[in-house]
């Protein structure tokens, strides 16, 4: 027996915490009956319902490595019928996009519908790996890497420690490349850190994300993970939150 908000979120509805928001809200039957109870727990045998929808507690768990193309919004579907990730790969399982690359960054992007190792491989306490290379409008200088390194505010809050590298710079043209390893996972952070130290990234990669990077993948072509890729992303979760 398992309490109804985790099942719901592994079976990758939704994250946990909007599962409780659904419970409160009424929007969740068992058996046919709207719970609002946060505790209540179920078990292989209940039937669930979601927002109308009952949830298939027996379907296959599918794992994509995607190397996101420019142009192309990191969401299930878009209310201005701009293409999406999940549109550039064909399955007809409900599987969607494990964080979020912004509509003009390319490179690694996992999608599935495992619930538990997306919730656990996008919670803070897990430390996932993002590996990004940044093309920059300016030259970052010394003081600009120990900066980022140590931790910036944007928006409000100061960014972790993390890894920064200038791997090349052109004179001529005012421009670098950064590496920028991170672990949290902001809203444009990458941007808005570079932005923090008065220069523009005007390119944007992810290359790797945990273990995963796209070689041998064109931009927009996507591959199965391996069972050993999927066994290996476990191990990297934290189970605080399963
Ligand atoms: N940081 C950004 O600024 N954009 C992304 O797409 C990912 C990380």
């Amino acid at each position: 027996m398992e309490r109804l908000q985790k099942v719901i979120a592994n079976l990758g509805y939704c994250s946990r915490r909007n599962a409780e928001k659904l419970i409160k809200a009424g929007k969740v039957a068992v058996n046919g009956e709207t719970v609002f109870e946060l505790g209540i727990k179920v078990s292989k045998k209940d039937v669930i319902e979601v927002e109308g929808i009952i949830l298939d507690r027996n379907y296959n768990y599918e794992y994509y490595l995607l190397n996101k193309p420019r142009g192309v919004i990191t969401a299930v579907c878009d209310d201005r019928g701009r293409k999406t990730v999940v549109d550039l790969v064909p399955t007809s399982a409900r599987i969607y996009p494990v964080g979020r690359l912004d509509y003009d960054t390319t490179g690694v992007l996992l999608l599935t519908n495992d619930g538990v190792l997306a919730n656990g491989l996008m919670h803070p306490s897990s430390n996932i790996d993002k590996v990004y290379i940044a093309k920059v409008e300016g030259i970052l200088t010394g003081y600009d890497v120990k900066r980022l390194r140590s931790g910036v505010m944007i928006d409000g809050y100061r960014t972790s420690k993390c890894h920064v590298k200038v791997k090349s710079v052109d004179k001529k043209k005012e421009r670098c490349i950064v590496e920028i390893v991170i672990h949290e996972g902001r809203n444009h952070q990458v941007k808005k850190m570079i932005e923090s130290v008065g220069k523009k990234v005007i390119k944007l990669k992810r290359e790797r994300y945990a273990i995963l990077d796209v070689s041998g993948l064109k931009a927009g072509d996507y591959r199965k993970l391996t069972n050993k890729e999927i066994a290996i992303l476990y191990s990297m979760i934290s189970q605080k939150e399963n």
